[in-house]
């Protein structure tokens, strides 16, 4: 997953390892397989239990451990399984009637050992575990207020899928309040913890807010600057307080008890007003006198440095989340410049391929793209677009700007995004304000 072009940049720490382990020696080939298998299973269970009637398995799945408990038949047990899809009978923590998913429940306890007893248990899905990401979102359980809310989350959560599928992804689209009063920004906290709970195969849990779009397609996350450290968020320096839209946590019990404390300044709460104000001496350009999530993770990152502040990356070499504002304009020269490469490259750059190897691509692409650099300088697609303020949903956009020019900048970031996408389809669209065009592509385009 990591591009080792990118050099090691401003570390927040230099903290160690702190002797979180990580299961290890599984590596094979095993895992590629299971990832399709598992999103087939998917694909084909969604589609069953939408066309079916009365929700009763179908034995069309020759492995017991998948089917609801009704059909069980724990006979395929016993010996470690080999498919992603079994589920052995030995006890795991899941069987721990004390386990709670809820965020206000005390933090679970000796995850790290848990998890690793249950990828034992599951060799299958533990081989290749240390890179392996689950993407959550999410958004409100009722329809947006805004009209074409409910469309451009439709879009935005496609662009999603789309990064998540070209790069072997699972991804976790979440809908409701697991804890009603952490409303809004809020709402991350809680979906995280249930998500590393239901997610022990993924090693790390990447939030990404709805109204934040991949705007590269090809762009991988360096996972291996990130050894050391159990979460990772953007901060371009002296902006260490720009509101933060994605976030990369390991799925740890560091992340467990870190989550618990953060979540402890919510509205939940019963210190939630004492929150605010510390947060307000704390931050004097703080707009708001709430306690927020933002504020309350840059406290812990600032104030509780030897904790916490320690084992969190302030990533600032890249975009690894960008302020829509500084970014739109610069989507057509970003075209013509990738444009001219691949017409003067040719070769591997215009070759058509399949989707499903697009990754390789992508690492070509890396030493063309060698002097463009990266971050605001540079001219290379910026990886990933946050529409701060925009408000897709509720339409209560910032009043620095028009509804309209919120709209069109979403349309034209999602638009860029999609042809990235297109390409392998054969498709492109030829104006990022028209996103119902499209024209096919000749063979060699664009020679
Ligand atoms: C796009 O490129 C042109 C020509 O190089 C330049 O004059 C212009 O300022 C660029 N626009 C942006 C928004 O960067």
């Amino acid at each position: 997953m990591a591009s080792t072009e990118l050099s090691q940049s401003q570390n927040f720490s230099m903290a160690k390892n702190n002797g979180r382990s990580r299961p290890r020696g599984f590596l094979s080939d095993g895992v590629i397989f299971c990832g399709g298998a598992l999103v087939a299973f998917l694909v084909v269970w969604a589609f069953w239990s939408f066309f079916s009637p009365s929700p009763s398995p179908t034995p069309s799945f020759s492995t017991s451990s998948f089917r609801l408990p009704q059909g069980s038949d724990t006979s395929a047990a016993a010996a470690p399984s080999t498919s992603c899809a079994d589920d052995p009978p030995e006890p795991n923590f899941y069987d721990d009637p004390e386990l709670s998913y809820r965020i206000d429940a005390p933090p679970v306890k000796n995850w790290d050992e848990k998890r690793r007893e249950w990828l034992k248990q599951h060799p299958a899905l533990a081989a290749g575990v240390e890179n392996r990401i689950l993407m959550v979102t999410g958004s409100q359980a009722k329809p947006c207020k805004n009209p074409i809310g409910d469309y451009l989350l439709l879009k935005f959560f496609k662009n999603k899928v789309d990064y998540s599928r070209r790069h072997g992804i699972d991804i976790f689209y979440n809908n409701v309040l697991f804890q009603p009063k952490m409303f809004s920004f809020w709402a991350k906290t809680p979906t995280v913890k249930a998500a590393m709970l239901a997610h022990p195969e993924a090693e790390w849990i990447w939030w990404v807010d709805s109204d934040a779009a991949f705007t590269d397609m090809d762009f991988e996350l360096p996972l291996d600057r990130y050894k050391a450290h159990n979460l990772v968020i953007h901060g371009w320096p002296n902006l260490i307080y720009e509101k933060k839209s994605v976030f990369l946590m390991r799925n740890c019990q560091w992340a467990m008890d870190f989550m618990d404390v953060w979540a402890q300044m919510g509205p939940q709460a019963p210190e939630y007003d004492k929150w605010g104000e510390i947060q307000r001496t704390t931050f004097k350009d703080k707009l708001f006198p709430e306690s927020d999530d933002q504020s309350g993770l840059v406290y812990l990152l600032l104030k509780e440095k030897e904790k916490w502040g320690d084992k969190i990356y302030v990533e600032s070499e890249y975009y690894f989340e960008g302020y829509w504002m500084e970014i739109v304009g610069k989507f057509d020269n970003i075209t013509r410049k990738y444009m001219e490469i691949e017409k003067g490259v040719g070769g591997a750059l215009r070759r058509r391929h399949a989707e499903k190897v697009s990754e390789s691509y992508g690492r070509v692409w890396e030493e063309y793209l060698k002097e463009a650099g990266y971050g605001r300088e540079s001219w290379r697609r910026p990886f990933i677009t946050h529409f701060t303020g925009c408000q897709p949903c509720s339409g209560d956009h910032n009043q620095m700007y028009s509804g309209q020019t919120c709209f069109d900048a979403m349309q034209k970031a999602l638009t860029f995004a999609d042809n990235q996408v297109l390409r392998n389809y054969g498709f492109v669209h030829p104006d990022l304000l028209d996103p119902s065009t499209v024209d096919p592509l000749p063979f060699d385009y664009p020679a």
